[in-house]
């Protein structure tokens, strides 16, 4: 069943347009991720599913009934801010039962869904402190019990581990995450952090400049990416882009240092495409088939369990991730390697994927 329904919605800010016929499709029971970078639209889509935002065409349906003009309350809806948005001078309990409050629920429902929240959440020894006397991931959860007590059909998230350190953030993920199982909720997930949304969700909607530039589960977004943009955007480190020529006769691709890239297709002569690389597909041990560059190691940076090099092919910098050592050596020559199979292409001019 579908859960929210985002049709030709469009967004004007005086004199801005924000959102541009967005079109998503959101199932019952899935984790939706919204990425893109700063200024995309992410917060004002969520905002308009929200109803704290007014849409200016287009229609949203939640559970099939449209929401356009009908307040927050009235969507089923509950949203967990990045600034967690707690009141101060509230303990935990009142922070987490306001809303029911406000609505007058009787009292024994009220003490029952407080309680049953905070157990949830590890929050039961807490209920009687202030914000200011909990740590930032605590605050985290008291934000969280705040919108699950309200017992939503839809949950918003905007950004709401960008306050926590890494290690409570990647805590943090798989609780949300398990949350979300549990209740079976429907969950919509804004974040700039793109391994977030890798990590977190069943279908992931990339963003650029108030436009959907491609949306699917994250393995499609990564294998298949559709234009370049969302190539470079999903993946850690980057991929690396090069600019190449296809030959005279089609089927190879001249690129600058190295020797020509056979291709398995053949290609408009002429045309200047770019070749994405992603850093783990390439290789310093030869593979069967695809390209062998011949390249200079610039610099070796390991962690420990992954090592990243950067490596000069011709004028062009790669970054190479490299599980474990691969022994390689700054100022030392090297051998590249990758598949075909790995080498994505994307037209120069429209930059979207070149399809085999
Ligand atoms: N009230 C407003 N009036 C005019 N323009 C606005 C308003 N709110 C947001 N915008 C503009 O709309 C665009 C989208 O903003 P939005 O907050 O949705 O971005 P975002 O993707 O959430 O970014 P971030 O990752 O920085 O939070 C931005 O260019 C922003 O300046
Ligand atoms: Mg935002």
């Amino acid at each position: 069943m579908l859960q929210i329904e985002i049709d030709r919605l469009n967004k004007h800010y005086a004199g801005f347009h924000a959102l541009k016929d967005i079109d998503i499709a959101i199932r019952q029971g899935s984790f939706v991720a919204l990425v893109g970078p700063s200024g995309c639209g992410k917060s004002t889509l969520l905002r308009t599913l929200a109803g704290l935002e007014k849409t200016s065409s287009g229609d949203i349906r939640i559970a099939g009934q449209s929401v356009i003009g009908k307040p927050p309350r009235e969507r089923d809806v509950a949203m967990v801010f990045q600034s967690y948005a707690l009141y101060p001078h509230m303990d935990v309990e009142h922070n987490m039962n306001y809303s029911m409050r406000l609505k007058r629920r009787p009292k024994p429902e009220i003490a029952e869904r407080t309680r049953a929240a905070a157990e949830t959440l590890g929050l039961s020894g807490l209920l009687d402190r202030l914000p200011k006397a909990l740590s930032g991931g605590q605050r985290q959860r008291v934000a969280m019990g705040r919108a699950i007590v309200r017992n939503p059909k839809v949950f918003l998230f905007d950004e709401p581990l960008s306050n926590l350190d890494a290690a409570l953030r990647v805590h943090m993920r798989s609780e949300i995450r398990k949350l979300h199982e549990r209740l079976q909720a429907t969950s919509v997930y804004v974040t700039h952090d793109q391994v977030e949304a890798m990590t977190m969700a069943d279908h992931i909607v990339v963003m650029r400049a108030g436009v959907v530039e491609q949306q699917g589960s994250p393995l499609d977004l990564y294998d298949k990416p559709a234009n370049k943009f969302v190539a470079g955007f999903i993946g850690s480190p980057a991929m690396n882009f090069i600019p190449v020529v296809v030959g005279p006769d089609g089927h190879t691709l001249a690129i600058d240092g190295s020797d020509a890239l056979v291709l398995d297709r053949k290609l408009v002569p002429g045309t200047r495409l770019w070749a994405g690389l992603r850093p783990e597909h390439l290789s310093f041990a030869p593979v069967s088939d695809g390209l062998t560059m011949e390249a200079v190691v610039e610099s070796v940076e390991s962690t420990g369990s992954m090592t990243f090099v950067t490596a000069s092919v011709g004028s062009q910098h790669l970054v190479v991730a490299h599980g474990g050592r691969p022994g390689v050596e700054k100022g030392a020559a090297a051998s590249l390697h990758i598949s075909l199979k790995n080498v994505h292409l994307f037209d120069r001019e429209t930059e979207l994927a070149v399809s085999a």
